[in-house]
């Protein structure tokens, strides 16, 4: 038994320009080129899997698994070294013949303005601390939607600004590294700023552009029904969730949170206060969004006392317990299902893409030069027809794609972390394609979600048969 695809559902892959171009020498530093030096980790971007200089044979990768949709960013510093100022014209040029060589293979572009890879030159005056970090983001889009904007129609703005502003500068564990609550809050902010700024720059220069934002998002249920869980899990929701929905969404910054976060001193909602918000700030927030990017991959039990907490259940590692990916991850299909319901309740989103989902498994090639990602095929299975249930119970989704084509570099974890549907050999690049990638592409040619267990019969038929 296999379950049907939805006319018109969109199936196809995800990527970030950091985790994956290298070629570093072509464009400028990062914060995350930084950030890795500073902290001496032992994988870096320089290199990553070489893909501005593969980009030929990428494109014809995912024309043979009949990826309908590809998610990429753009690197800013790529096509502005220093974030700003005078365009490099080799920059422009990688992500034109990109978009051109998707187009070709009949793949729709989904273009990410901003994946964490800040120019290091604008960190130096302030990075997103800064308000003026708004306007050379603006200028940025404008440059990218003047230079593509007649071929690619769907831009997200950003990717996950929780993980930008709170791992990036309130844990101190991302780029750039800062571990003050305040100014992550006030970089929250600028970047849900900028989103707005961005989107009405791209719609002034390309009318039929889609504006979209990947949100991450973490869903959470009390550990127990005992009240304090329940208060902890509606403020860690709060704090990673509606933060940045409610206002995405007209809705203003949630007043409770407001209220914690004034009380504690870190964060003045009121318009020309004390703390980073402009008059008109949350209208040009709430821009019409034509579609929500959800990033998911897990939920969270909250426990009181863990609010604000991320720790997974359990340490990352190479043998993961059941039921939990190589992160440390719980797999919980049914919490997208029930999240997607949530969101339509609460936010009545015109279209959701689901931009990321995925697993990392480190299953390798075998003797026979074949990857048997079955728990890939299984996790994807699960939140594919999870992602369809929903839809068919009236959540506009209009498609799937997944984290990652490549195994890349799973920023601090470096190689180590695997998500890809294509593997690769981080010494050689060479690139195979993982038993999920064939049932991602069985999928797509048959539009239906094969049960992971006949795919898997029917792989191996393939390969000693035909
Ligand atoms: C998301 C990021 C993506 C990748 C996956 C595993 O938070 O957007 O770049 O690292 O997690």
């Amino acid at each position: 038994m296999s379950r049907p695809l939805p006319t018109g559902f969109v199936l196809g892959a995800a990527t970030s320009a950091f985790q994956i171009e290298g070629a570093a020498d072509r464009r400028g530093e990062t914060i995350w080129d930084r950030f890795i030096a500073q902290r001496g980790l032992p994988d870096d971007g320089r290199h990553a899997c070489d893909h501005v200089d593969r980009v030929e044979q990428d494109l014809d990768l995912m024309a043979e698994l009949g990826l309908e949709a590809y998610r990429f960013s753009v690197a800013w510093a790529r096509v502005l070294p220093e974030g700003q100022g005078r365009p490099d014209p080799r920059g422009l040029g990688f992500y034109d013949r990109l978009v051109d060589g998707l187009l070709e293979r009949g793949i729709t572009p989904w273009l990410t303005l901003y994946h964490w890879d800040l120019p290091q030159h604008l960190e130096d005056v302030g990075g997103w601390r800064s308000r003026a970090t708004v306007g050379r983001f603006t200028d940025y889009a404008s440059l990218m939607a003047d230079t593509l904007g007649d071929r690619v129609v769907n831009w997200i703005t950003h990717n996950e600004p929780w993980v930008a502003s709170m791992l990036g500068h309130r844990d101190g564990v991302f780029a750039p590294g800062g571990t003050d609550m305040t100014e992550a809050l006030t970089v929250a902010h600028h970047l849900l700023v900028s989103h707005g700024a961005a989107a009405q720059a791209i719609r002034s220069r390309a009318p039929a552009a889609r504006i979209a934002i990947a949100v991450d998002c973490r869903p959470a249920v009390p550990a127990t029904d005992r009240e304090p869980d329940v208060e902890a899990t509606r403020h860690f929701d709060g704090f990673r969730n509606r933060w940045f929905l409610d206002p995405l969404f007209g809705l203003g910054y949630p007043e409770d949170m407001v209220a914690t976060y004034s009380e504690q001193g870190r964060f003045d909602a009121r318009p020309d206060g004390d703390g980073p918000v402009l008059e008109g700030d949350l209208e040009l927030i709430a821009q019409p969004l034509d579609v929500l990017g959800l990033n998911y991959y897990t939920g969270i039990r909250m426990r009181a006392g863990s609010e604000e907490d991320e720790t997974p259940e359990v340490l990352p590692g190479p043998n993961p317990p059941r039921g939990h990916t190589e992160m440390g991850w719980a797999i919980q299909p049914d919490v997208l299902h029930d999240f997607l319901l949530r969101l339509m309740r609460d936010y009545a989103p015109a279209s959701v893409m689901i931009t990321e989902n995925g697993a990392s498994f480190s299953d390798a090639p075998g003797p026979d030069g074949r990857v048997r990602d079955a728990r890939r095929i299984a996790y994807l299975h699960g939140h594919l027809a999870a992602a369809l249930d929903a839809r068919a119970a009236g959540v506009p989704i209009e498609g799937h794609l997944t984290w990652s084509l490549l195994d890349n570099l799973e920023w601090t974890q470096g190689f180590a972390q695997r998500f890809g549907i294509v593997w690769v050999d981080h010494a050689t690049q060479r690139r195979v394609v993982k038993d999920s990638g064939w049932w991602l592409r069985d999928a797509i040619a048959e539009r239906r979600l094969p049960e992971p267990l006949e795919a898997l019969e029917a792989l191996e038929a393939e390969r000693t048969g035909r």
